[in-house]
């Protein structure tokens, strides 16, 4: 069912087919390159890059930019309260700030944090604290086509077994990412967060939930989960959450903002030591490297985020795109996850050999064809890992219309009707850090 209509637009174009090979090519064949305005339909995150309501923008311009004490801090405190059930709040300028000053308290060199799987960012964060990062997801989370509920869960046989291997001593932090990212979005289940308390508890680690997604995740446990078919998500979120010792919160996803992030807890220690980070790494705990007017807008967007007509609209609008993508024949990840559709690049392209990135040369492709811009999550974006060959089509939130979608799904249907002119990529250049490659590197057509 619809939940908005328009009040502010922004005005979009398809820029000529020789513009966007001429584009492609400037871009070094990286779509991070491309300049906004040269894209059409982007979907290359759905990460701050969604509409505010004008509940949000009334909030902005109410914003308390005060250096200490804001008003809007106040309110962002009684939303992570309410929607989230955590007290003690440390704000920062986005998610990946707040795995700074978390997982800087947390950890320390040589030892592990286990995770459902790490994103990028809480991977590079958790090494920079010379720890190892290691990905505990369920066999079936690479599974492109095996159906499941809960695909994102975290295994806690993996977990046992790292814990076996290298000794408790040595795994002060358990984490879990709802969604989870880079699993294709996958839900994980209130019955398998309750688990991995139990095991966080029997070796003696802080349990930490990466929250980005948590409306969604609390929408698909509605859906899949027989105890919480009478639930409201707003219910399921506080109890999933509930189970947590210190969340870690992006608000550019279901905070509903285009800036901001969060560290919350209960524990008035780990709250005293992530404080002093954040003035060192963020700003006063007051604002934290957000301006007053962000702090207001993520404090109403929480609440938003919970609303039921707002997150059925968000899952309808996926869910259709997904099944949109499948009945025209383009083969994506199954179920699809909460903020984002999945292709899968190898069958798309079977043309194109893993060395010469499938995904890439269909992110490339969907862009020559119809200025759309996905990424690519596999070998490019990956290297040196096993992962299966993604493209990842985030919607951003409240932002596109099934008119836009559907030009996707025309856009991915036509370049696989002529996926034979699709050729393969190399890499000319990329950083000394291969692992932050895809956002940087550039690529050449393989000409055969
Ligand atoms: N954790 C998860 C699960 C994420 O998906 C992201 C960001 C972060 C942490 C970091 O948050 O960007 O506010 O610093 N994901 C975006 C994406 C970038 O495109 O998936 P951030």
């Amino acid at each position: 069912m619809v939940a908005y209509k328009s009040k502010v637009v922004e005005r979009i174009q398809l820029p000529s087919r020789e513009r966007r090979e001429q584009a492609l090519e400037e871009a070094g064949y990286n779509v991070f390159e491309l300049a906004a305005e040269e894209v059409f339909i982007d979907l290359l995150t759905d990460s701050g890059t969604g509409a505010m309501s004008d509940e949000q923008w009334a909030a902005l311009l109410r914003g308390d930019e005060s250096y200490a004490g804001s008003r809007s801090f106040d309110e962002l405190e009684a939303a992570v309260r309410d929607v989230m059930g955590f007290s003690r709040v440390v704000p920062t300028h986005q998610g990946r700030g707040a795995e700074n000053v978390l997982y800087g308290a947390l950890l320390s060199d040589g030892d592990v944090a286990l995770n459902n799987t790490h994103f990028d960012t809480t991977r590079a964060h958790v090494a920079n604290q010379g720890a190892d990062p290691v990905d505990c997801p369920v066999d079936r989370a690479h599974d492109l086509t095996v159906d499941g509920s809960f695909k994102g869960n975290f295994s806690l046989d993996r977990a046992w077994s790292t814990v076996d291997e290298v000794g408790a001593e040595r795994v002060p932090v358990v984490i879990l990412t709802i969604t989870n990212n880079s699993a294709a979005g996958q839900p994980v289940s209130v019955a398998n967060t309750r688990r991995v308390r139990e095991f966080a508890d029997e070796i003696g680690a802080t349990f930490v939930i990466d929250a980005c997604r948590f409306a969604e995740n609390a929408a698909f446990v509605g859906d899949r989960e027989a105890e919480f078919s009478d639930a409201t998500v707003a219910e399921i979120a506080r109890e999933q959450l509930g189970y947590a010792d210190a969340l870690v919160m992006s608000g550019k996803k279901d905070g509903l903002v285009n800036a901001g992030g969060f560290v919350a807890t209960d524990d008035d220690a780990l709250f005293e030591r992530c404080k002093q980070r954040a003035i060192l790494y963020e700003g006063f705990p007051t604002y934290g490297g957000m301006s007053g007017r962000d702090v207001a807008a993520m404090a109403v967007g929480l609440r938003e985020a919970v609303e039921e007509a707002y997150v059925a609209d968000r899952l309808e609008q996926v869910r259709t795109f997904a099944e949109l993508l499948d009945e025209a024949g383009v083969p994506i990840y199954t179920p699809p996850g909460g903020h984002a559709v999945y292709l899968d690049a190898a069958s798309a392209l079977p043309h194109v050999p893993p060395a010469e990135f499938p995904g890439q040369a269909l992110v490339c492709a969907l862009y020559r064809e119809g200025g759309v811009r996905g990424v690519e999550l596999g070998s490019f974006a990956f290297p040196d890992t096993d992962r299966p060959e993604l493209v990842r089509l985030a919607i951003p939130r409240r932002t596109y219309h099934r008119e836009h979608l559907e030009h996707v799904v025309e856009t991915a249907t036509t370049v696989l009707e002529e996926r034979e002119s699709v050729s393969g990529l190399e890499i000319v250049s990329e950083p000394e850090n291969r692992e932050l490659r895809h956002f940087t590197a550039s690529l050449e057509p393989i000409s055969n």
